[in-house]
Parts: C-alpha cells; sequence; structure tokens
C-alpha cells in the first residue's frame, strides 16, 4: 500500500445506478481515505441539490457547476475515493479533469436494463430528475451516447452485471475487484514515475533535476 500512497484520487465513472456510491463507500474504507459523493458535495458547496440546479438553472449549468466541484475535490492534497456524477463525462471539461495523471479513473460498467432495474427499486430518485422520464429508455439512451466516453476516461473497467449475478455481496466483491486492480496500477504508475525522475536527475544523489 505504500507506493499506492504516491498516487491521488481515485474517481469512479458510470451510468447511474451503476453502484458508484456504494462501491465507493467500501472502497475508500479498504484504501482508508475519505470518500465523496460529487452529487452531495455539489450540493453542500453550492447550497442547491441536484434538482435545484435542473430546476432553477437548467441541466447545462449543472453540468458546469459539477465540472467546478469536481475541480475542487481534485484539488484537494489528501488523496481520496469520488463518486462522480453518471453525466461527468458529457463535457469536455469534466472528461479533461478525469483524464490528469494524477486522477485514476474506474468505470463501473454496467448494462441499461441492469441499472434500470435497480434505479426503478429506489424510492428517492430526487438527486436523478433525468430520471423522471422512463428509467429504462433514458440509461439506453445514457449507454449509447456515454460509453465510449466512459472508456476514453477509465483506467480500469469492471462488469458489474456478472458480479451482481453470481457473487454473494456483490457491492463488496466489486469493491475488492478495484481496490485488487487500483493496487496493481497504482504500483505501475508509481514506478513510471520514478523511473522518469531517475531520468530526469540522471540518478544523481539527492535527485536534483538536470537544468
Ligand atoms: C446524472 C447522474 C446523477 C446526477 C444527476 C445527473 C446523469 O448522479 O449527477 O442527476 O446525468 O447521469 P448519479 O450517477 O450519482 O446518480
Amino acid at each position: 500500500m505504500a507506493e499506492a500512497q504516491l498516487r491521488k484520487h481515485l474517481a469512479l465513472v458510470g451510468l447511474m445506478g451503476s453502484g458508484k456510491t456504494t462501491v465507493g463507500r467500501k472502497l475508500a474504507v479498504r484504501l482508508e481515505r475519505p470518500f465523496i459523493d460529487a452529487d452531495e458535495a455539489l450540493a453542500v458547496t453550492t447550497g442547491r441539490s441536484v434538482r435545484k440546479w435542473f430546476d432553477d438553472s437548467g441541466e447545462e449549468a449543472f453540468r458546469a457547476a459539477e465540472v467546478r466541484v469536481l475541480a475542487g475535490l481534485l484539488a484537494a492534497d489528501d488523496p481520496s475515493v469520488i463518486a462522480t456524477g453518471g453525466g461527468i463525462v458529457c463535457t469536455e471539461p469534466g472528461r479533461a479533469l478525469l483524464s490528469r495523471p494524477d486522477v485514476t479513473v474506474v468505470w463501473l460498467r454496467a448494462s441499461p436494463a441492469f441499472v434500470a432495474n435497480r434505479v426503478m427499486q429506489k424510492a428517492n430518485k430526487d438527486h436523478r430528475p433525468l430520471l423522471d422520464e422512463d428509467p429504462r429508455i433514458v440509461l439506453e439512451r445514457h449507454a449509447r451516447e456515454r460509453n465510449d466516453l466512459y472508456a476514453e476516461v477509465a483506467d480500469l473497467v469492471v462488469d458489474v452485471d456478472p458480479v451482481h449475478r453470481d457473487a454473494e455481496k456483490p457491492k463488496r466483491t466489486l469493491a475488492e475487484m478495484v481496490f485488487e486492480a487500483f493496487s496493481q496500477i497504482d504500483a505501475e504508475k508509481a514506478a513510471r514515475d520514478r523511473a522518469q525522475l531517475a531520468r530526469a536527475t540522471g540518478d544523481r544523489p539527492g535527485g536534483v533535476p538536470r537544468p
């Protein structure tokens, strides 16, 4: 785990209902990091809930606000686990933030049928105004429009449907899978950084980069 501490934030992306928040919470415990739900952070920092943003200012303004909030979360020194909103990849600035080298992005890839089924069982849809329409239709469309964008920013892809089908405790299993893969990715990234630093300093004692 010492290597993993060299990296910064871990961001979960994926469709609404893919489990970013529940898996993220468990993962944060495992990594001994704080967990932040970006929708909640938006409500706290702006004083307006997701629904209020949609109602009062519209989706475009909400997208700009969620990007600002994510930028703030990523600026924190403490490495964290962040569950992003499902639409963070819809804007170029959102994707640019997630593509920074100091952020590891995990895509919880789920089929639209699976997530639609899950969100329809949830009583509280307050932070998901887009699901006021038929979730099956909305999430099919989101999968079509967004899956390439999730793929573009992801360092790691985890398929959610089979785990829910096969595992006894799917959320815990997913968190464990991400933990293992993240530790691996992290160690590889840290090794690359060390090699780069060694090249820059010519392996000189003191590690002072060449001018
Ligand atoms: C949205 C997803 C929601 C929330 C907002 C828009 C989307 O977050 O940000 O309702 O466009 O997919 P979750 O993915 O956490 O539900």
